[in-house]
Protein backbone atom coordinates (compact mmCIF):
# COMPACT_ATOMS: atom_id res chain seq x y z
CA UNK A 1 0.00 0.00 0.00
CA UNK A 2 2.65 2.71 0.75
CA UNK A 3 4.90 1.65 -2.28
CA UNK A 4 1.50 2.04 -4.51
CA UNK A 5 0.74 5.75 -2.51
CA UNK A 6 5.05 6.36 -3.07
CA UNK A 7 4.78 5.92 -6.80
CA UNK A 8 1.72 7.44 -7.40
CA UNK A 9 3.39 10.82 -5.50
CA UNK A 10 6.40 10.33 -7.75
CA UNK A 11 7.98 9.74 -10.98
CA UNK A 12 9.25 6.15 -11.31
CA UNK A 13 13.11 7.52 -11.41
CA UNK A 14 12.42 8.99 -8.19
CA UNK A 15 10.02 6.97 -6.30
CA UNK A 16 11.48 3.76 -4.44
CA UNK A 17 11.10 0.49 -5.08
CA UNK A 18 9.87 -1.77 -3.25
CA UNK A 19 13.44 -3.34 -1.91
CA UNK A 20 14.30 0.62 -1.09
CA UNK A 21 11.08 1.25 0.77
CA UNK A 22 11.09 -2.17 3.14
CA UNK A 23 15.38 -1.26 4.05
CA UNK A 24 14.02 2.19 4.45
CA UNK A 25 11.29 0.84 7.23
CA UNK A 26 12.91 -1.71 8.92
CA UNK A 27 16.34 0.47 9.29
CA UNK A 28 17.23 1.01 13.26
CA UNK A 29 15.11 4.28 14.12
CA UNK A 30 12.94 4.27 11.08
CA UNK A 31 9.39 5.00 12.30
CA UNK A 32 6.25 5.48 10.06
CA UNK A 33 3.23 7.19 10.42
CA UNK A 34 -0.02 6.58 8.03
CA UNK A 35 -2.94 9.08 7.61
CA UNK A 36 -6.11 6.40 6.85
CA UNK A 37 -9.38 7.87 5.05
CA UNK A 38 -12.26 4.94 5.04
CA UNK A 39 -10.17 2.57 6.15
CA UNK A 40 -7.85 3.25 3.65
CA UNK A 41 -4.19 4.90 4.17
CA UNK A 42 -4.08 7.67 1.84
CA UNK A 43 -0.91 9.61 3.50
CA UNK A 44 2.19 8.22 5.05
CA UNK A 45 5.55 9.70 6.03
CA UNK A 46 8.84 7.85 7.18
CA UNK A 47 11.22 9.01 9.43
CA UNK A 48 14.49 8.32 10.86
CA UNK A 49 15.58 8.54 14.47
CA UNK A 50 18.69 9.11 15.77
CA UNK A 51 18.20 9.00 19.89
CA UNK A 52 21.76 9.43 20.33
CA UNK A 53 22.32 12.17 18.36
CA UNK A 54 18.73 13.39 19.49
CA UNK A 55 18.30 14.45 15.20
CA UNK A 56 15.81 13.04 12.97
CA UNK A 57 15.25 13.16 9.39
CA UNK A 58 12.43 12.69 7.37
CA UNK A 59 12.50 10.46 4.72
CA UNK A 60 9.20 10.94 3.00
CA UNK A 61 5.88 12.45 3.71
CA UNK A 62 3.91 11.39 0.48
CA UNK A 63 -0.38 12.50 0.43
CA UNK A 64 -2.44 10.64 -2.70
CA UNK A 65 -3.06 13.49 -5.34
CA UNK A 66 -6.93 13.83 -4.70
CA UNK A 67 -6.22 14.10 -0.79
CA UNK A 68 -4.26 17.00 -1.03
CA UNK A 69 -4.64 20.21 -0.02
CA UNK A 70 -6.92 18.71 2.90
CA UNK A 71 -4.24 19.59 5.56
CA UNK A 72 -3.38 15.61 5.90
CA UNK A 73 0.52 16.42 5.62
CA UNK A 74 0.25 18.62 8.11
CA UNK A 75 -1.33 16.62 10.42
CA UNK A 76 0.82 13.80 9.80
CA UNK A 77 4.28 16.26 10.15
CA UNK A 78 2.63 17.57 13.48
CA UNK A 79 2.46 13.68 14.56
CA UNK A 80 5.95 13.06 13.77
CA UNK A 81 7.13 16.46 15.44
CA UNK A 82 4.99 15.39 18.89
CA UNK A 83 6.31 12.02 18.94
CA UNK A 84 10.00 13.53 18.66
CA UNK A 85 9.85 15.77 21.25
CA UNK A 86 8.58 13.40 23.04
CA UNK A 87 12.35 11.34 22.57
CA UNK A 88 14.06 14.29 23.12
CA UNK A 89 15.03 14.67 19.56
CA UNK A 90 15.97 18.91 18.80
CA UNK A 91 17.05 18.66 15.23
CA UNK A 92 14.66 17.70 12.44
CA UNK A 93 16.05 18.07 8.84
CA UNK A 94 15.24 16.98 5.01
CA UNK A 95 16.29 16.60 1.73
CA UNK A 96 13.55 18.14 -1.24
CA UNK A 97 14.06 18.19 -5.15
CA UNK A 98 14.81 21.71 -5.86
CA UNK A 99 11.98 21.27 -8.55
CA UNK A 100 9.32 19.98 -5.61
CA UNK A 101 8.13 23.59 -5.22
CA UNK A 102 5.36 22.51 -3.78
CA UNK A 103 6.82 20.34 -1.24
CA UNK A 104 9.53 23.39 -0.58
CA UNK A 105 6.64 26.07 0.06
CA UNK A 106 4.91 23.14 2.49
CA UNK A 107 7.95 22.42 4.36
CA UNK A 108 8.81 26.49 4.60
CA UNK A 109 5.32 27.10 5.88
CA UNK A 110 5.80 24.75 8.44
CA UNK A 111 9.16 26.06 10.26
CA UNK A 112 11.65 24.57 8.01
CA UNK A 113 14.59 26.96 6.81
CA UNK A 114 16.85 26.02 3.90
CA UNK A 115 20.33 25.43 4.58
CA UNK A 116 23.30 27.09 3.30
CA UNK A 117 26.56 24.51 1.86
CA UNK A 118 28.33 25.81 5.54
CA UNK A 119 25.81 24.78 7.60
CA UNK A 120 25.03 21.15 5.94
CA UNK A 121 25.71 18.17 8.38
CA UNK A 122 28.42 16.01 6.79
CA UNK A 123 26.10 13.12 6.11
CA UNK A 124 24.62 16.28 3.58
CA UNK A 125 27.89 16.98 2.65
CA UNK A 126 28.68 13.08 1.68
CA UNK A 127 25.01 12.48 -0.21
CA UNK A 128 25.95 15.97 -2.25
CA UNK A 129 29.48 14.71 -3.60
CA UNK A 130 27.54 11.04 -3.87
CA UNK A 131 24.86 12.90 -6.02
CA UNK A 132 27.22 15.19 -7.57
CA UNK A 133 29.47 12.07 -8.63
CA UNK A 134 26.68 10.38 -10.09
CA UNK A 135 26.15 13.39 -12.19
CA UNK A 136 23.18 15.58 -10.84
CA UNK A 137 23.54 18.80 -10.50
CA UNK A 138 24.60 20.67 -7.36
CA UNK A 139 21.90 22.88 -7.15
CA UNK A 140 19.01 19.35 -7.70
CA UNK A 141 18.58 19.06 -3.78
CA UNK A 142 17.72 22.08 -0.84
CA UNK A 143 18.61 20.54 2.64
CA UNK A 144 16.14 21.95 5.40
CA UNK A 145 15.96 21.76 8.73
CA UNK A 146 13.72 23.01 11.64
CA UNK A 147 14.58 22.92 15.58
CA UNK A 148 12.24 21.57 17.42
C1 LIG B 1 3.95 18.16 -0.41
C2 LIG B 1 2.75 17.35 0.09
C3 LIG B 1 3.25 16.29 1.07
C4 LIG B 1 1.78 18.31 0.81
O1 LIG B 1 0.68 17.56 1.30
P1 LIG B 1 -0.75 18.18 1.62
O2 LIG B 1 -1.50 17.21 2.46
O3 LIG B 1 -1.39 18.64 0.37
O4 LIG B 1 -0.35 19.45 2.50
P2 LIG B 1 -1.33 20.30 3.46
O5 LIG B 1 -2.73 20.21 2.98
O6 LIG B 1 -1.07 19.89 4.87
O7 LIG B 1 -0.73 21.75 3.16
C5 LIG B 1 -0.61 22.74 4.12
C6 LIG B 1 -0.05 24.00 3.49
O8 LIG B 1 1.24 23.74 2.87
C7 LIG B 1 1.35 24.54 1.67
N1 LIG B 1 1.32 23.68 0.47
C8 LIG B 1 0.99 22.37 0.40
N2 LIG B 1 1.09 21.93 -0.87
C9 LIG B 1 1.48 23.00 -1.61
C10 LIG B 1 1.73 23.19 -3.00
N3 LIG B 1 1.62 22.19 -3.88
N4 LIG B 1 2.11 24.41 -3.42
C11 LIG B 1 2.25 25.44 -2.56
N5 LIG B 1 2.01 25.33 -1.22
C12 LIG B 1 1.64 24.12 -0.75
C13 LIG B 1 0.13 25.44 1.66
O9 LIG B 1 0.48 26.60 2.38
C14 LIG B 1 -0.90 24.61 2.41
O10 LIG B 1 -1.93 25.39 2.98
P3 LIG B 1 -3.24 25.76 2.10
O11 LIG B 1 -3.74 24.49 1.48
O12 LIG B 1 -4.15 26.35 3.12
O13 LIG B 1 -2.75 26.73 1.06
C15 LIG B 1 1.97 16.69 -1.08
O14 LIG B 1 1.76 17.66 -2.09
C16 LIG B 1 2.66 15.49 -1.72
O15 LIG B 1 2.48 14.35 -1.27
N6 LIG B 1 3.44 15.71 -2.77
C17 LIG B 1 4.06 14.62 -3.52
C18 LIG B 1 5.11 13.93 -2.69
C19 LIG B 1 6.21 14.86 -2.24
O16 LIG B 1 6.77 15.60 -3.04
N7 LIG B 1 6.56 14.78 -0.95
C20 LIG B 1 7.65 15.50 -0.36
C21 LIG B 1 8.85 14.63 -0.44
S1 LIG B 1 10.23 15.18 0.52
Amino acid sequence: MLLSIDEACFPPEIAYDAMDLRHMMSRAGAETLVLEEDGRIVAFLLMEVDRNRKTATLVTLDVLKDHRRSGYASSLLARSEQMLAGLGVTSYKLQVDTQNEGAISFYRKNGFRDLAAEEWTADMALIREIETKQGLLPDARVFMRRSL
